[in-house]
């Protein structure tokens, strides 16, 4: 295979970002497009510049004609995991966005398909390819930290989200009463003059999910257990307009994390690690473009100090890494996904890891409507034994 033919499925804001990074990769061609939606896919050719691209509405359709070995997935994360088993059923390998998924039946289907079909899947979650966890996950592996005690973290994303989509042309609007479009769509011409109304409209799944934004947890527990090579195995978590949630992991580490996505409060993400050596913390706000606070390490001997270096940019990172989005983490994904199914490399982020990620999220909120009993995490990997001390690279 000289070039991975990618096809994608799903082209609302996140797909037809990522697909026409994904086009710059030297060795992917992309092979075809499916969406539900005409206006979707005529954007998706746009950025593209190529309108000779096949494109497809229905994925059965996809699945038979396109000539593809991978499909990425950036569809409603409520749907997709039908979808990533079907297309591994069909021997391709598949990419998808996070969260992989909100159910623990569909974390158990996610690793059964892959266990019986040998396919590659991996989540696309950009986030922990970050500089700063490179280094922090070496210090780890040389003993630095000592014990990991301690990890917080928290994701707050404050937007007016578009919670309706219309039934048949894909508009998405933020409320039913005067039909103002996401803004997320601006790539798209909204239709103003037409007459809308609240019927045209079903919720979408930002509206069906939203209210527990602890299911967005993947994007902190990804980096956070890449760090320490850890898993969750007991949750408990309490909410009002956000949720926090405290878990244990299986090497004793206590977690604290919290999301918030319609508080209108400061947005981005932070970290902290303690371990019981030292102590690490990332910059507060956003990515570096963004920072207002410096990255932080506490030892024993010198106490705080700043560290500037800790970037979430890795500083040496290659031209198409600098212009991806998310402060440049976009295109590691990709670059793994390639390099492992062309030349054999690792899978940075396997079905277990990505099921680690979603399981906790998802019995968080299980606790959260319980009024925050404590909870347990199954293990995915039991069935075939865990080497919780193996190094995680990247
Ligand atoms: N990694 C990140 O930082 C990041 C950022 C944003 C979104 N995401 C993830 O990306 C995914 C998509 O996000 P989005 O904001 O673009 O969502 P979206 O709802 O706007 O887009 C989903 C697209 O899937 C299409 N779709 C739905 N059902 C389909 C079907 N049966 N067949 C074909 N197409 C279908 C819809 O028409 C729509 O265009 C989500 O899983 C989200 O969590 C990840």
């Amino acid at each position: 295979m000289n070039k991975l033919r990618l096809g994608a499925l799903g082209l609302g804001p996140r797909g037809r970002n990522m697909i026409s990074a994904y086009s710059s990769h030297e060795e992917v061609e992309i092979a075809g497009l499916c969406d539900l939606f005409d206006k979707n896919l005529e954007a998706a050719l746009l950025k593209l510049n190529n309108p000779s691209l096949p494109v497809y509405k229905d994925f059965d359709e996809m699945l038979d004609e396109c000539q593809m070995d991978a499909l990425y997935i950036a569809m409603p994360p409520t749907i997709q995991v039908d979808y990533a088993c079907r297309a591994m059923e069909r021997g391709l390998h598949v990419l998808c966005e996070p969260p992989c998924t909100y159910t623990t039946d569909e974390c158990w289907k996610l690793v059964d398909t892959v266990e019986k079909t040998g396919i590659q899947y991996m989540m696309a979650e950009q986030l922990r390819y970050g500089y700063c966890f490179k280094q922090w996950r070496e210090m780890y592996d040389s003993g630095e930290f000592g014990k990991m005690l301690f990890v917080e973290g928290q994701y707050t994303h404050y937007e007016k989200w578009g919670f309706y989509t219309h039934r048949e042309t894909g508009d998405v609007v933020t409320d039913l009463e005067n039909f103002e479009a996401d803004k997320r769509y601006s790539d798209i011409k909204f239709d103003t003059d037409k007459k809308f109304q609240a019927s045209d409209f079903t919720t979408n799944w930002r509206h069906d999910t939203f209210s527990h934004p602890i299911y967005y947890l993947p994007h902190e527990l990804s980096p956070i257990l890449s760090v320490f090579n850890d898993r969750v195995t007991e949750v408990t978590c309490y909410g009002n307009e956000l949720e926090v949630a405290l878990m244990r992991t299986e090497k004793d580490a206590i977690i604290r994390l919290m999301t918030a996505f319609s508080t209108y409060c400061h947005s981005g993400h932070w970290f902290h690690f303690m371990g019981s050596k030292i102590g690490v913390e990332s910059s507060r706000i956003g990515y570096d473009d963004f920072a207002i606070s410096v990255p932080l390490l506490w030892t024993k001997d010198n106490g705080w100090e700043k560290r500037p270096d800790w970037t979430y940019a890795h500083t040496d990172a290659e031209e198409l890494a600098r212009n991806s989005g998310h402060g440049g983490m976009d295109w590691y994904p990709i670059r793994n996904f390639v390099n492992m199914i062309l030349h054999g490399g690792p899978n940075t982020m396997d079905v277990y890891r990505a099921v680690e990620t979603a399981a906790p999220a998802i019995i968080a909120a299980q606790s959260c409507e319980l009024g925050g009993v404590k909870l347990q995490i199954p293990d995915f990997r039991a069935k075939y034994g865990r080497d919780i001390n193996k190094a995680y690279k990247i």
